[in-house]
């Protein structure tokens, strides 16, 4: 039997499947409960000191730019309880993607975002094809109460060139978004109130040369 805190093979399947045929995936409900429920306790509780502004660029390249985002940050540890567990699932799926898919995927990163009222993230890539480590972006929603007119939204795009949104999520508790993370450019609306994410990405072992646009 598998672990229960981890995802099934049928969840890795599925979300293999859909990577391979369009390049992304919309779960509902594919974190069980207890670590999602752990991980908003965390979130809803943390301090603000323990937040930190997002920023772009690595290193020497870090700069908060706030017309760009406003969010801010922190950094998942495998010291905190509920961020270990959600770090063992992702462990879990890389496993599964890397034997479905052959990604080679090497390991994985993430941070808990908290938008306040009015924070957003103007439109982007994770990764910029071609020259990033990053091949795959999770996002995970915290927020068990969330109406249209919270906005917030996250709006994905099918490529560079289109206008119109291929998808409008709402930052609903529970729902996971996996998506190549050099393919989609996508954006966060303005919440109209806080709103709590995991963003992730799953990383292949840098080649030299590597630059990753964010944080
Ligand atoms: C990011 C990002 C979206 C979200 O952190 O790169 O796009 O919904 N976040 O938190
Ligand atoms: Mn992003």
């Amino acid at each position: 039997m598998s672990d229960p805190l981890s995802p099934s093979p049928e969840i890795c399947q599925h979300i293999a499947q859909y990577l391979s045929d369009q390049g992304y995936c919309i779960l509902e409900s594919a974190m069980p409960k207890s670590i999602t429920d752990m991980l908003y306790q965390r979130i809803t509780t943390m301090r603000k000191e323990d937040f930190f502004q997002a920023g772009i660029g690595r290193k020497n390249n870090f700069q908060v730019d706030q017309q760009y985002r406003t969010d801010h940050i922190h950094w998942l540890h495998q010291d905190q309880a509920s961020e270990a567990a959600y770090l063992a699932w992702m462990e879990s799926l890389r496993l599964g993607l890397n034997q479905a898919l052959f990604m080679g995927l090497f390991d994985y990163e993430a941070h808990f975002s908290h938008y306040a009222k009015s924070d957003f993230y103007k439109r982007h890539l994770d990764a910029f094809k071609g020259n990033t480590n990053r091949i795959l972006t999770t996002l995970f929603y915290l927020n068990p109460q969330w109406d249209k007119q919270d906005g917030g939204e996250l709006l994905m795009y099918e490529n560079d060139k289109s206008q119109i949104p291929l998808h409008t999520i709402m930052p609903n508790m529970g729902t996971l978004v996996i998506f190549l993370s050099d393919q989609f450019p996508h954006e966060v609306l303005a919440a109209q109130q806080d709103r709590y994410s995991i963003a992730g990405w799953f990383r292949v072992k840098a080649t030299g040369g590597v630059l990753d646009p964010a944080y």
